[in-house]
């Protein structure tokens, strides 16, 4: 006997991203329109900053909702963490068609994210992230999940949310350190798809630098354009998905090696700067696109060297373990040109170590 499972179409998980300063205030107006019991989920860090803000804007406008939060950082990206939050979800009555909502940075989003995903077998959540890196990237596409001891983002699922609110308001509290950690995202998005944002980062690096607020909203809103298109035509990551993950592979690896002393974005620019310096090796990049590279990172202030303190067995470890790697070969995405980057590409292991030992001009 053959079965179908007829699976509804995915219209129905279509979600709108609303981009503006003034985008707390949208969704304040929009939560007044449900029914639904409300979760907000924070850091420490946010709490302080802005969570009590929105529960107490909330409560004004005639909505009740509950606040939990965990320690901030990417130490709390666990199982542990998760577990804590779903006790007391349940302890608070979650139900069905309660409404999480994911107030913070990228770590934040992945938790709130994965608990809404496997509680109850999954409710609603809206994503609301507070630092540019959540802004440009993290907040859109439906991967949520939490770190393991063998490596970063090893436990997820995908679950869209049912809408996403960004506002650029919420980045005055941000330490610069954390704003650079997003822009890395951007120049990553623009080095893997995109050469006229890639050219406008070039133009803007100076200023966007100082955090000039009209071109921030600006590059959000393309860097979150290209993810969403990214997102439509490959939401599963098979192909044209990877793309996203350029600097990723040495820059998750390092993180990793490094015990995640350096920030999320530090080591994506440094993993951006030793992968392309690999696609140079290879003969498919050019050195003059190598060098804008690196050109636009260092006016945008982050890092393009490898720390010293590096541990190769811990790093090679990471490496392996990462779930882009199969077969004992590890595959990149590489950069063909700005703007353009191809997946799949093995690398011989011996041109990763020449990374680790020489240091990148
Ligand atoms: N799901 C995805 O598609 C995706 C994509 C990229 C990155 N990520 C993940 O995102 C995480 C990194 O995100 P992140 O850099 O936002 O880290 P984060 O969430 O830890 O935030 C960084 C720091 O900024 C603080 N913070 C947040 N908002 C603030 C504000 N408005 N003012 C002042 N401080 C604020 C936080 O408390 C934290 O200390 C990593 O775990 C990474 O793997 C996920
Ligand atoms: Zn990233």
């Amino acid at each position: 006997m053959n079965l179908r499972v007829k699976l509804q179409p995915i219209a129905h998980r279509s979600y709108d991203i609303a981009i503006e300063r003034g985008a707390l205030a949208a969704f304040v107006k929009r939560i007044k329109t449900t029914s639904s019991d409300l979760f907000i989920i924070t850091d420490s860090n946010v709490e302080r900053l802005h969570g009590r803000r929105v529960h107490q804007l909330l409560f004004d406008a005639g909505v009740e909702s509950m606040l939990l939060s965990f320690p901030a950082g990417e130490g709390s990206k666990n199982m542990r963490v998760v577990n804590a939050l779903q006790t007391q979800l349940l302890r608070h009555g979650i139900r069905r068609d309660s409404l999480v909502i994911a107030l913070g940075g990228g770590v934040v989003g992945d938790v709130a994210g994965f608990v809404a995903s496997t509680i109850l077998r999954g409710v609603q959540f809206i994503q609301l992230p507070t630092t540019l890196l959540s802004q440009v990237d993290s907040s859109v596409g439906g991967k949520v999940g939490v770190d393991h001891p063998l490596g970063k983002n090893l436990i997820g699922a995908f679950h869209q949310p049912a809408a996403v609110f960004i506002d650029p308001g919420f980045l005055i509290t941000l330490p610069v350190r954390e704003f650079r950690n997003g822009l890395a995202e951007v120049v990553k998005i623009a080095a893997a798809l995109d050469r006229s944002l890639f050219a406008f980062l070039e133009r803007n690096a100076g200023s966007l630098r100082k955090n000039n607020a009209r071109l921030l909203t600006e590059v959000i809103k393309r860097s979150v354009r290209l993810k969403a298109r990214v997102v439509e035509r490959d939401e599963f990551d098979k192909d044209l998905r990877k793309t996203l993950n350029l600097g990723h592979t040495f820059g998750h690896a390092l993180e990793s090696a490094l015990n995640f002393r350096i920030r999320h974005g530090e080591a994506v620019a440094i993993g951006l700067v030793a992968e392309a310096a690999i696609a140079v090796r290879l003969g498919l990049l050019l050195k003059r696109d190598f060098d804008r590279l690196v050109n636009v990172l260092k006016v945008l202030g982050l890092p393009t060297t490898i720390p010293s303190l590096t541990s190769r067995k811990k790093f090679f470890a990471a490496l392996y373990a990462d779930k882009k790697s199969s077969g004992g070969m590890v595959r990149f995405v590489l950069m063909s040109a700005i703007g353009s980057s191809m997946i799949g590409v093995e690398v011989p292991e011996v041109l990763i170590e020449e990374q680790l030992g020489v240091r990148l001009r």
